[in-house]
């Protein structure tokens, strides 16, 4: 199977996985062939990008980390928990609990190195915060895992991430909707979503202090330059460290109103340079260790000038998989395709992604 974006994906392609909106509905079934109707009605709910079948990309897995459908029901469920009725009637921390266990289990089980987890383009602010918060549980729990933290913690710290924007739906959405740059008045508003957040999940009964705080700091900074309160280095609590990291990576991961996605792996890039200044170091290491830096499906042109598909992760060395090379250094298809091991192949690295 092959990722493409839902602009590129030929009318008549076989669609490889099952296509889900933001709710949970499902969209479009692995098997089909796409039609322009599909195209409309997957540009309507706002997917981005689909994977479908393709003679070159026989036999590639893509394999998830948390299963679709569970982090897609996780999703409806944390815009149910958001929304303002039930906001006002309290959140319920068991709700929440379950939520967490449901993903780490996943996690947990899997064994699958994690790759990025957007396939969907936000319609407005607020569905990318509930997809967001969701997705930043994910990436946090993997980096706490990546750092050794037990059980117990991992779920304080996944319960803190999912929860940690939940202080937007206070701050006003003409402000959080608005296309392009904020006025510094404004900028002062959104900012407050942070002890607004903490001031909410203080009161709820159950859910901990850990998670009232990953709300209060997760903007702060190693270097100081952060908000509410400018905390710097190890005054931020780790499990705020983390999700700064994970919210960071989602976010310029993720289309926005007012801005496109990113490459994973110019991301992930900027994270390990920032690694000491906006980001706790070990954190930035263990998180850039934790995630595939090019997908299964991601295709690649190498220093060699081949060109050809990630395969397969290495575990240990997630920016050099393995990569089934279609295209030779001379230009020449190649009638058998070459499985080339990245971490095996001295010399030889990803120098770009291949448009194709
Ligand atoms: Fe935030």
């Amino acid at each position: 199977m092959h990722r493409v974006s839902l602009d590129k994906a030929l009318t008549g392609s076989v669609i490889a996985r099952t296509v889900y909106s933001h709710d949970g509905v499902l969209l479009l079934s692995e098997g089909m062939r796409l039609t322009e109707e599909h195209k409309r009605k997957l540009s309507h709910n706002g997917v981005s990008d689909l994977f479908i079948e393709q003679p070159e990309y026989t036999g590639l897995t893509v394999s998830d980390i948390v299963r679709q459908e569970v982090l897609t029901d996780v999703k409806a469920q944390v815009k149910d928990i958001m929304a303002m009725p039930s906001l006002k009637a309290g959140i319920d921390a068991k709700r929440v609990a379950d939520l967490i266990e449901l993903l780490l289990d996943d996690i947990l089980t899997s064994g699958e190195i994690l790759s990025h987890l957007n396939g969907l383009r936000s319609i407005d602010e607020n569905t990318y915060t509930f997809s967001h918060s969701v997705n930043v549980a994910v990436y946090a729990m993997v980096t706490g895992i990546g750092m050794d933290m037990k059980r117990e913690a991992l779920k304080e710290l996944g319960t803190g991430a999912i929860m940690h924007d939940v202080g937007k739906m206070m701050v006003d959405g003409n402000i959080l909707q608005k296309p392009g740059g904020l006025t510094q008045l404004e900028f002062e508003e959104v900012k407050k979503h942070t002890i607004f957040g903490y001031e909410l999940l203080q009161k709820i009964e159950g859910m901990g202090n850990a998670a009232a705080q990953i709300a209060l700091s997760h903007h702060e900074r190693m270097d100081g330059s952060g908000y509410p309160r400018g905390m710097s280095g190890i005054e931020i609590p780790l499990a705020s460290r983390i999700v700064a990291v994970a919210d960071v990576y989602d976010a310029l991961t993720s289309d926005r109103v007012y801005r496109v996605k990113e490459d994973t792996h110019k991301v992930l890039d900027y994270i390990a340079n920032q690694a000491g200044s906006h980001f706790d170091r070990m954190t930035a290491e263990a998180f850039v260790r934790q995630i595939a830096h090019y997908p299964v499906g991601t295709a690649v042109v190498l220093l060699s000038g081949s060109k050809g598909l990630v395969s397969r992760q290495n575990r240990n060395l997630p920016h050099r998989p393995c990569v089934r090379v279609v295209i030779d250094a001379d230009g020449v298809m190649l009638k058998r395709h070459q499985e080339l091991d990245l971490s095996q192949a001295d010399g030889n690295r990803i120098a770009a992604i291949w448009d194709i």
